[in-house]
C-alpha cells in the first residue's frame, strides 16, 4: 500500500433530515455531534444543512454536494427508521452508483450490543462519484454511537476513493 501525502484533509458535508428542524421548531443537536466527531479526526466540515423529510430533496442535497465536487464525504443524520416521511435510505439508494454494505454492517453489529433498538434503523452507505456517503439514525445520541463505530475507517476508505492510496 503507497500513500500519496500524510497531510489529507476529509472535506465533509453534514445533512440534518428533520422536518421539525428544517421549519425551525427544533433545535439541531445531531449535526453539530457529527461536527464535533469529525473535527477531532481532522475533517473539514464544508457544509451543514438542514433538510425536510422530502426524498427528492435530499437526492437533490447529495446530488448537489457530489457532481460539484463540494465534498468527499456526506453524512446524513436522521429518517432511517420507521416513521411514514423516514425515506433517508431510499433518497441514497436512489443516487448512489456503488452499496457500501459493510458500513452499516458494522455500525448496526456493534450498536445493537448498546441498544437492541439499534436495529430499527434502515441506514445505507454507498459511492456517487468521488464522494462517500452515509447515513446515520437521528438522535444525538445514536449517532454519537454509530459514528463512533465507522470513525476510525471512514479516513481509509475516502483516501481509496479519492486515489489517495493505491497499490494495495
Ligand atoms: N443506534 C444507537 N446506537 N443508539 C440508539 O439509541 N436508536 C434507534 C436506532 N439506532 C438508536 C440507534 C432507534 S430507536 C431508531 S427508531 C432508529 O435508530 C432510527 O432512527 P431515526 O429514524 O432517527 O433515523
Amino acid at each position: 500500500m503507497s500513500e500519496k501525502n500524510n497531510s489529507f484533509i476529509i472535506k465533509t458535508a453534514v445533512l440534518t433530515i428533520s422536518d421539525k428542524g428544517s421549519k425551525g421548531e427544533r433545535k439541531d443537536l445531531s449535526g453539530p455531534v457529527i461536527r464535533e466527531m469529525m473535527a477531532e479526526i481532522g475533517a473539514e466540515i464544508v457544509c451543514a444543512d438542514i433538510i425536510a423529510d422530502e426524498k427528492e430533496e435530499i437526492k437533490a442535497a447529495i446530488c448537489s454536494i457530489a457532481d460539484e465536487e463540494k465534498a468527499d464525504l456526506i453524512l446524513t443524520t436522521g429518517g432511517t427508521g420507521f416513521a411514514k416521511r423516514d425515506v433517508t435510505p431510499e433518497a441514497t439508494m436512489e443516487v448512489i452508483e456503488k452499496e457500501v454494505p459493510g458500513l452499516p454492517e458494522k455500525i448496526r453489529a456493534d450498536n445493537i450490543s448498546i441498544t437492541p433498538q439499534a436495529a430499527l434503523s434502515r441506514a445505507r452507505a454507498g459511492i456517487r462519484k468521488n464522494t462517500l456517503i452515509i447515513n446515520f439514525p437521528g438522535s444525538p445520541k445514536a449517532v454519537r454511537e454509530c459514528l463512533e463505530s465507522v470513525i476510525n475507517i471512514i479516513p481509509h476508505g475516502v483516501k481509496i476513493l479519492k486515489g489517495e492510496i493505491t497499490e494495495h
